[in-house]
């Protein structure tokens, strides 16, 4: 049997602060009609003054390294996708989470494929364990999307949020685990989706920043075009790969960027919706959080079991994309759903 990596621990942390779109009514011209029509979302967290990308990726380390009952020093790798880092260049956010958290015999690096972040992760952390040169792996989606965004620009701050998801992976000789990842990228379409100002193109200066240059520019049309036709493709091949066909999907756990995508992509996969879990409604798009956020709440209700088969893809800026499909490993007792209730609570009041 290959060595793989399987998911032995899970935990999110979102900011404490609720926006709804009725808030974003009084800020930009918008209603709350169009963004629930047009997007799906209903309301995101926003995080408060003290709440930076690190304080939220805690969170949800701790959260996730109390489910998967291990000593953070038997952490190897801390890796933590972000595209909203606390510093601009550095040090990453993963060396702060790993100090924080203990993980004295860890290395640790920021990885950067804007909402693509967590696939790209989870290919990364998946290929470090079945090299047989890592052993557990804390792996992080986390971010502060309103940190990057024009709040006077009605076509994208209505649609982003912030938040973390984070999950310990582990070596197992098992059956269950990563069966399967796909990457991609077309870097032909980098400028539709840009923050122009801040790095080495455009150095940080008054003039860009009265440009507001450095905050997020999107062509929605055209990111919605690649994104419906990219999550199916990159979902199918991923399948292919691990040897499985669509119908032993259990639950596809796509990137929460739009529902309109998502539906697209689940009819164009001839999955049912109960196959296909969304939470864009309460969050908004969360970037490289959205899925393990999403995952998350999908243990939370039940809806995975033991050899289960997830599906999980990506997309967004580069333009990138990722998919990855997972046979569910572990038991998730109901007092460890509970559990989980209290300690999102506990993590809303960390700060760095
Ligand atoms: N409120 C009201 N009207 C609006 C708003 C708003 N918030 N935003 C745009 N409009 C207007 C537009 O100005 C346009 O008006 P016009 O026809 O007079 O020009 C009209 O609504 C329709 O605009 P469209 O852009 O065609 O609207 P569409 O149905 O495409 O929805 C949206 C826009 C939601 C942005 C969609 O294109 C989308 O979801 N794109 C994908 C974005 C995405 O998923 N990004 C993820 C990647 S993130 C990352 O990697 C960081």
């Amino acid at each position: 049997m290959a060595r793989r990596a399987q998911i032995i621990g899970w935990g999110k942390c979102v900011p404490e602060r609720v926006m709804t779109n009725f808030e974003l009514e009084r800020l930009v011209d918008t209603s709350d009609q169009w963004i629930r029509t047009r997007t799906g979302i209903v309301e995101r967290r926003i995080a408060g003054p003290g709440e930076t990308t690190f304080s939220l990726a805690l969170g949800a380390a701790l959260e996730a390294i109390e489910v998967a009952d291990i000593n953070p020093a038997r952490i190897d790798m801390v890796i933590v996708a972000t595209s909203t880092p606390d510093y601009g260049a550095f040090p990453s956010v993963a060396s702060l989470v790993q100090h924080a958290i203990g993980a004295t015999n860890a290395g640790a690096f920021d990885l950067n494929a804007a909402c693509s972040g967590f696939a790209y992760g989870f290919a990364v952390a998946g290929d470090m364990i079945a090299s047989g040169n890592h052993r557990t792996i804390l792996l992080i989606g986390a971010e502060t999307m309103s940190r990057i965004i024009d709040w006077t620009d009605r076509s994208t701050c209505v649609l982003f949020g912030d938040g973390a998801g984070a999950v310990v992976l582990q070596a197992t000789d098992g059956e269950a685990g990563v069966l399967s990842t796909v990457l991609g990228s077309d870097g032909s379409g980098a400028h539709l989706l840009c923050v122009p100002a801040g790095g080495s193109r455009l150095p940080a200066s008054p003039d860009t920043v009265a440009a507001r240059q450095h905050y997020i520019r999107m062509d929605g049309r055209e990111v919605y075009r690649f994104a419906v036709n990219v999550m199916s493709r990159a979902a199918r091949e991923a399948i292919a790969r691990a040897g499985l066909s669509l119908e032993d999907i259990d639950l596809f756990i796509p990137h929460q960027a739009n529902i309109r995508i998502i539906q697209s992509a689940a009819r164009s996969l001839d999955l049912p919706p109960e196959k296909v879990f969304v939470n864009v409604d309460r969050y908004g798009n969360t970037s490289s959080a959205s899925i393990p956020i999403a995952l998350c709440e999908a243990l939370e209700q039940g809806r995975i079991h033991p050899s289960d088969h997830l599906v999980f893809v990506g997309f967004g800026a580069g333009l990138s994309w990722g998919a990855a499909v997972v046979q569910w490993g572990v038991p998730v007792p109901p007092q460890r759903r509970r559990s989980l209730e209290a300690t999102s609570q506990q993590c809303m009041s960390l700060s760095p």
